[in-house]
C-alpha cells in the first residue's frame, strides 16, 4: 500500500534537524524556559496543528508549573505560503486575562500568523506574552514581531515532519525532513 496519494514530491534523505537534536534543543528551551518563569506559572498557548509534538515535548521537559491550551488558526493562501489573512478556527477555552503566557509556535516564516494572534492575545490582558517557536524561517519575514525562544533558525525551503505537514501529510515523521523542489 502507498504511504502517500503525492508520488512527485520527494523529502531530502537525511534529515535537515534529527530526532536527536530535536530532542537536544527542546531540552535547552526547556531550561531557559525555567530559569526565565521562575517562581511563576505559564500558560503554554499552543498553535494547532503544527506544534502538536512540540508543546508535548517541551511541557513534559519543563519544569516550572505549566497549564495548556490550544488555539486553532487558518491562514488562507497556497499550501507553501501564507496570505496573511489569519481566521480563528478554534479558540481558547481558558482566559488568559492576569496570566503568564507563552505561545509556542512551529514555525516562524512571514511572521503574519503570529503577529495577528499576538494583538489577539495581547487585547484579552495577559499579565506577560512571551513567543517560543521550534523554527525561525527568516527568508519571508514580513513583520518584526518578537520572539524570545528559538529552537532551529533556516532561511528558506519548505519543511515537513515533527508535527509540521505539507497539506496535512508527513507530521508523523519523528524528525524533519526539507520538500525538495518546493
Ligand atoms: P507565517 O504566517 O508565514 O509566519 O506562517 C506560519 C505558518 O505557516 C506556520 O505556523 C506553519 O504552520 C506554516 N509553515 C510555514 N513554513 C512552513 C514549512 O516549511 N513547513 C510546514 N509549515 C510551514
Ligand atoms: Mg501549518
Amino acid at each position: 500500500m502507498s504511504t502517500s496519494s503525492s508520488p512527485d514530491i520527494k523529502l531530502s534523505p537525511k534529515p535537515l534537524f534529527s530526532a536527536e537534536e530535536i530532542a537536544a534543543r527542546v531540552e535547552a528551551l526547556a531550561t531557559q524556559i525555567d530559569r526565565d518563569y521562575q517562581g511563576r506559572e505559564i500558560m503554554m498557548v499552543a498553535v494547532l496543528k503544527g506544534s502538536f509534538l512540540f508543546i508535548a515535548d517541551l511541557v513534559r521537559a519543563v519544569k516550572t508549573p505549566s497549564i495548556v491550551d490550544f488555539v486553532r488558526l487558518a491562514s488562507y493562501g497556497s499550501a507553501t505560503q501564507s496570505s496573511g489573512i489569519i481566521e480563528v478556527r478554534k479558540d481558547l477555552e481558558m482566559s488568559i486575562k492576569g496570566k503568564d503566557v507563552l505561545v509556542v509556535e512551529d514555525i516562524v516564516d512571514s511572521g503574519l500568523t503570529l503577529e495577528s494572534l499576538r494583538s489577539m492575545l495581547l487585547n484579552r490582558q495577559p499579565a506577560s506574552l512571551r513567543i517560543c517557536t521550534l523554527i525561525d524561517k527568516q527568508a519571508h519575514r514580513v513583520t518584526s514581531v518578537p520572539v524570545d525562544y528559538i529552537g532551529f533558525s533556516m532561511d528558506d525551503g519548505f519543511i515537513v515532519g515533527y508535527g509540521l505537514d505539507l497539506d496535512e501529510r508527513y507530521r508523523n515523521l519523528p524528525d524533519i525532513r526539507v520538500v525538495e523542489g518546493a
